[in-house]
C-alpha cells in the first residue's frame, strides 16, 4: 500500500536504484545483453517507495511495469545508465541492482553488419564499460549509503567480500546466480557489511526487497 506523502521511515529521503540488464549495441539491430529480468531491482524500488522514499529507478530494457510511486528513467547502455544516475544525484542511498554489461562493443557499426560470401565473421572487439557502483561510491556527491549486488556462480561470499572492498560501497547483497535466480522469482542472498555476513533464507524477490528496504531505513535513521 502507498503511504500518504511525507509519511514512512524513509520520508524525505531520495533513493536511486538501478535495475535490469543493459543493451550494448553491435549495430542498429543487434546487441549484447544478459539474463537479468529487473525483478529484484524493481522490487527494491517499490519497497523503498512503500517506506516513503522518493525513488528514481534507472532501468535498462525490461518487460516489467513501472513500480507505483517511482520515477523511472529508461536507458539502454551502461554509459546511459551512469549518466542517468549522476543526473539523479544527490541521493541518500543508491542501490545498484542492475546487471550492467561489463563490456560494450568498442566500435558499434552505424549500419547493419552484412554477411559477405566467403568473408570471415566480423570480429567483435570489446571495450570496458564504466562501473556505476564504483563511480557512485567514489563520487564527490556520494550517497550516504551505497549498496551493490554481487552476481556469483562460485565462492559467493568470499567473492562478495572482495567485491565490497574493491567497489568502495557500504553493503553488498551477494547472490548465487548459478541456478535459476537470474530471471527467476526467488533469491537466496547474503548481506555483506563492514560488520560481517548475514545469510538470508531463500525468499521471493519482493521479500528480499522489503527486508533490504527496512535495513536501509534503519541505517539512514
Ligand atoms: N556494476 C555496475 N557497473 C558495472 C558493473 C557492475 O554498477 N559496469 C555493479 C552491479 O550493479 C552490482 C555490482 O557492480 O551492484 C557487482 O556486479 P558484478 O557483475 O557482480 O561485479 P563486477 O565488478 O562486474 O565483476 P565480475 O562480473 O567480473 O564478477
Ligand atoms: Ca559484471
Amino acid at each position: 500500500a502507498l503511504l500518504a506523502p511525507g509519511a514512512g521511515p524513509l520520508a524525505g529521503r531520495h533513493a536511486i536504484v538501478t535495475s535490469g540488464p543493459t543493451h550494448e549495441a553491435i549495430d542498429p539491430v543487434r546487441y549484447i545483453a544478459n539474463r537479468s529480468s529487473g525483478r529484484q531491482g524493481h522490487a527494491i524500488a517499490a519497497a523503498l517507495a512503500a517506506l516513503g522514499a522518493r525513488v528514481t529507478l534507472v532501468s535498462g530494457p525490461v518487460a516489467l511495469p513501472d513500480p507505483p510511486g517511482v520515477a523511472v528513467r529508461r536507458v539502454e547502455s551502461a554509459r546511459e545508465m551512469l549518466a542517468a544516475c549522476e543526473a539523479a544525484l544527490p541521493a541518500d542511498v543508491a542501490v545498484c541492482a542492475a546487471a550492467v554489461a561489463d563490456w560494450r562493443v568498442a566500435a558499434a557499426a552505424g549500419q547493419k553488419l552484412k554477411k559477405v560470401p566467403g568473408q570471415a565473421p566480423p570480429p567483435l572487439a570489446l571495450a570496458l564499460n564504466p562501473d556505476i557502483l564504483a563511480t557512485l561510491s567514489a563520487h564527490p556527491r556520494r550517497p550516504r549509503l551505497v549498496v551493490g549486488f554481487a552476481a556469483e556462480t562460485e565462492e559467493v561470499v568470499a567473492n562478495a567480500i572482495a567485491k565490497r572492498a574493491r567497489k568502495g560501497c557500504d553493503w553488498i547483497v551477494a547472490n548465487d546466480v548459478s541456478g535459476d535466480v537470474m530471471g527467476g522469482r526467488e533469491n537466496a542472498v547474503h548481506l555483506v557489511t563492514a560488520q560481517g555476513v548475514e545469510h538470508w533464507p531463500r525468499l521471493p524477490k519482493e521479500e528480499v526487497a522489503r527486508r533490504l528496504a527496512e535495513r536501509i531505513a534503519a541505517a539512514l535513521a
